[in-house]
């Protein structure tokens, strides 16, 4: 297989070997596949920035990274060959995705590979506070013998309100409910329920009769402080609260009056408003001390089996996309599932979204003489991507067409 990527300026790769640079210690998975699929891939245990990251952006063919290495507009621009990007993580904020669609460039990660992490730690955290573990552990530390029924209770029967039912929050349900624990969700879209979960109109009429409430929303301007003093206040009496979603959705002093007055039984929290940078920076929160209340360092995805899925996802999305010019799961492109490659050659062609884009590049092909033997085109925002197979390969003259037509962003053959 050979491609030829237009603009810059090769023509063709033929003697190219495909090239892959993981940073950030990327786990081994992801150079398995990569490798499995016959690219050359070289590994850096850190992040990178300024010109060691050109220089590695400008040598590859594809980049895998995690939160820590920021591609900024200029690094994009500067790497003209670049491939493609894989974020082996689930956030891409990192990566100005702009540039990248901008530049034909687009960009994969792994949104579901943790799913399962996440919801089996809330699962056991509701059962850890339901019987206040967390107090009980930390006397039997302190050589004090806490033996007693009173205030401990089985999550069998009880009432989960999850508050979000995206893929997190309906895999909890699930788990909670092969407990025996009673679902109840709330989310701004039409979810579909899972097993007996049942769906409420508002987020008070989730809270009102749950004895555990688990919070599974992204971070958005609506979601800001969205458990605040007034719906704390609307909580069952003892509940028990869940946050392993993002910081900015709970108001922490509010929460921490809500413990401290014992109006709530308890609380675990992974995510803070303001979070260390680094396992050396120190972390200061006003639920420390708090009892019955369980931290974590924002862990809640940070299992090995996550690292593994996700280096396995994000890897076979990057072959996919090398090998068929597909761009499902991509973050910030059009997406196009062309399917194997069963023609003789395939066009990937990149182009500003506007009226007779694809009508040019038909009529380039036709000038050539070259027959299509199938097409899919997609559009998003100002980017068009169109995935064409032909019954063989471009000829030189049409690659120089391609290069020199001014709204086509990039081209790529893949030859069969
Ligand atoms: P998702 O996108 O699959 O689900 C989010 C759900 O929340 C969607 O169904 C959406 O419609 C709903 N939603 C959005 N705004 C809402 C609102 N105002 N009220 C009610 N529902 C609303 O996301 P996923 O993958 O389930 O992740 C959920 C959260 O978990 C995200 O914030 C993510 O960043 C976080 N997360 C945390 C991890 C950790 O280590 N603690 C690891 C992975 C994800």
């Amino acid at each position: 297989m050979t491609a030829c990527i237009v603009p810059p300026s090769r023509l063709t790769r033929e003697d190219d070997v495909t090239t892959a640079i993981l940073l950030e210690n990327i786990h081994q998975s992801a150079t398995t596949r990569l490798d499995e699929a016959g690219l050359k891939v070289e590994r850096r245990t850190g992040a990178l920035a300024g010109t060691e990251l050109r220089e590695v952006l400008a040598s590859h063919d594809l980049i895998g990274i995690r939160s820590a290495t920021h591609l900024r507009a200029d690094d994009i621009r500067s790497a003209p060959e670049l491939l493609s990007i894989g974020c082996f993580c689930i956030g891409t904020s990192q990566v100005d995705l702009e540039a990248a669609t901008a530049a034909g460039i687009p960009v994969f990660n792994a949104p579901f590979s943790n799913t399962r992490s996440v919801a089996e730690l809330v699962v056991s955290e509701a059962v850890m506070l339901l019987r206040r573990i967390p107090e009980k552990n930390a006397l039997a530390h302190a050589g004090k013998w806490a033996k007693g029924a009173s205030g401990s209770f089985e999550a069998r029967g009880k009432t989960i309100a999850i508050v979000g039912y995206g893929n997190i929050g309906s895999q909890v349900g699930v788990l909670a409910e092969s407990m025996g624990m009673r679902v109840v969700y709330y989310d701004v879209l039409a979810r579909l329920s899972h097993g007996s979960a049942r769906a409420a109109g508002s987020l008070e009429e989730a809270v009102a009769h749950a004895d555990v409430v688990t919070l599974h929303v992204p971070a958005t301007p609506r979601t800001r402080n969205m458990i605040d003093a007034g719906v704390l206040a609307s909580f069952r009496p003892g509940a028990i609260l869940i946050n392993a979603s993002r910081g900015s959705v709970v108001d922490i002093p509010a929460l921490a009056a809500a413990l401290r007055e014992k109006r709530l039984g308890g609380a675990a929290i992974d995510v803070f408003p303001e979070e260390p940078k680094t396992n050396h920076d120190p972390f200061v929160s006003e639920l420390q001390n708090l009892p019955n209340v369980l931290l974590t360092p924002h862990v809640g995805g940070s299992t090995e089996e996550a690292q593994e899925n996700i280096g396995t996802e994000v890897a076979a999305k990057l072959v996919n996309f090398l090998n068929t010019g597909g761009t499902v799961g991509a973050v910030n492109f059009p997406e196009v599932d062309p399917g194997p490659l069963l023609a003789p050659a395939r066009l990937l062609n990149v182009h500003n979204n506007a009226p007779g884009a694809l009508a040019a590049l038909n009529t380039l092909l036709a000038q050539d003489g070259v027959n299509i033997n199938g097409q899919h085109l997609q559009t998003r925002g100002s980017t068009g991507y169109v995935v064409t197979d032909l019954d063989r390969a471009p000829s030189e003259g049409l690659v120089a067409a391609l290069r020199a037509h001014t709204g086509f962003v990039r081209s790529r053959v893949v030859l069969k």
